[in-house]
């Protein structure tokens, strides 16, 4: 039986026709073909590859369907999924913590829906889980990331130096959260 509370659909206030859904196998075509960019992959980790398969999607959409601890949404503009958000609950010591990922199709850029989309995650993850700290990494050559952060309340922590390697470059990242 799903937990309901990591299956929500969250509606964005003041963004029409767009809203935060759980992700379905009937996803995997959409879901290539928006996440088979490399503007949206050199900004992520390398568990999101570029070029973008379809066994890619399969392996993705398998993974959500197995996780029973962490949250796992499609961004849905015009019922089709163009992004997507997702928290990772952390154990042990950092049993209250969690860390938010998101990534969206470049024809959806420049909008303020990455922006809505974490102020909305985050606000539902604060308000139903045991969490008081959610934070995000961003390599540092991703300003409109450490925007959407800010944006959404986040504050900047410090800049993890050289911190990771990302298409053969040695990158700072830049650590956000949010605490309450
Ligand atoms: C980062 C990303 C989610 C932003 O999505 P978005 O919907 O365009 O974001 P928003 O419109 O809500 O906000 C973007 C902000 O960044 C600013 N911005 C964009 N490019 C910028 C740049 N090169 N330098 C500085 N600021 C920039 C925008 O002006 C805007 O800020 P403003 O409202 O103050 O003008 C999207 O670009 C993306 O998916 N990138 C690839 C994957 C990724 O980076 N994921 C996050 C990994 S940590």
């Amino acid at each position: 039986m799903p937990d309901p509370l990591l299956n929500p659909t969250l509606e964005l206030p003041g963004v029409l026709k767009t809203r935060l859904r759980p992700w379905t196998f009937a996803d995997a075509p959409a879901l290539v073909r928006h996440a088979n960019d490399e503007r949206v992959a050199r900004h992520m980790r390398d568990t999101f590859p570029y070029p973008y398969s379809a066994s890619d999607a399969e392996f993705f959409l398998c993974l959500v369907a197995d996780s029973a601890r962490d949250l796992f949404l499609a961004i849905e503009v015009d019922g089709e999924p163009v992004g997507s958000v997702g928290v990772h609950f952390k154990t042990d010591v950092r049993r209250q913590s969690a860390e938010i990922g998101y990534w969206l199709a470049p024809t959806h850029w420049g909008k303020g829906l990455a922006t809505a989309v974490v102020r909305s995650t985050s606000a539902y993850v604060l308000a139903n889980f045991e969490v008081c700290r959610l934070y995000a990494v961003v390599f540092a050559n991703n300003p409109a990331s450490a925007r959407v952060l800010e944006k959404a309340g986040y504050e900047f922590e410090g800049r993890l130096r050289r911190n990771v390697i990302k298409n053969d470059e040695v990158l700072d990242s830049l650590l956000f959260a949010q605490v309450v």
